[in-house]
């Protein structure tokens, strides 16, 4: 039996009331919070770093997962990890040495994802797939928040799916980011994605409803 949570992205949340904002998700059940730090290099734009991360980490006991669109990201993963991260996510694209990253990342005692960019070939991470809890495979081109799913995303997480079952590595989580929301959610679900991000689809409009609605369909 997989677990399947979806974790909202904080990047449409309004700052202006971000703790308020991450109390209401997690009374609304969700167990996970995505959250994503860009760098305006291995992206166009920039989002928050580690004083944010840090500051909700005091009043929040979900589990913090770190998407890391940095370059060169084994330079900040003890620091993320010290400053609550519970999952961190790096780019394939973004590493140059992606075990090693990996490898980084679980010694300082967080879990370990990798992604890949919607034209990454799938091969840049058969190599560290038995090594790390998650993959996340991006349904959009990374950077902003409200884009549009890319439909052949699916196609992909399906291929992801069976090469982890070949392997016996039905327990790494597959995580799907970008695009998601009411329409698309179904068919993430069915290809075979577990852990599924929403950031305007839960933040745009009433959190609650939003939650709700996104969960029943995650849970049926
Ligand atoms: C995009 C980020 C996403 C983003 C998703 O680069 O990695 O996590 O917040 O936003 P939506 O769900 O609106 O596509
Ligand atoms: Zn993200």
């Amino acid at each position: 039996s997989r677990v399947y949570q979806l974790a909202p992205s904080i990047l449409s949340a309004d700052f202006n009331r971000l703790g308020e904002q991450i109390q209401r998700v997690e009374k609304a059940e969700c167990r996970w919070l995505h959250i994503d730090i860009m760098d305006g290099m291995f992206v166009p734009s920039i989002s928050f770093g580690m004083p944010v991360v840090k500051s909700i980490r005091k009043e929040s006991s979900l589990y913090f997962d770190v998407h890391m669109m940095v370059k060169d990201p084994e330079r900040y993963v003890e620091e993320f990890q010290s400053c609550g991260a519970d999952m961190i996510t790096v780019h394939a694209e973004a590493c140059r040495d992606l075990a090693e990253t990996v490898k980084k990342i679980h010694e300082t005692g967080a879990d370990a994802g990798v992604a890949v960019n919607p034209d990454t070939p799938l091969s840049a991470v058969t190599d560290v797939m038995d090594q790390v809890e998650m993959i996340l495979i991006m349904s959009v081109y990374p950077g902003f928040g409200g884009q549009k799913y890319i439909p052949e995303s699916t196609e992909r997480i399906r291929t992801l799916r069976r090469m982890l079952d070949e392997k016996g590595l039905e327990h790494v989580h597959i995580q799907v980011d970008g695009g998601i929301n009411r329409a698309t959610i179904d068919e993430v679900l069915a290809a075979g994605a577990n852990i599924i991000v929403a950031g305007s689809a839960v933040f745009g409009s009433n959190i609650e409803q939003n939650v709700r609605e996104l969960q029943e369909k995650i849970s049926s």
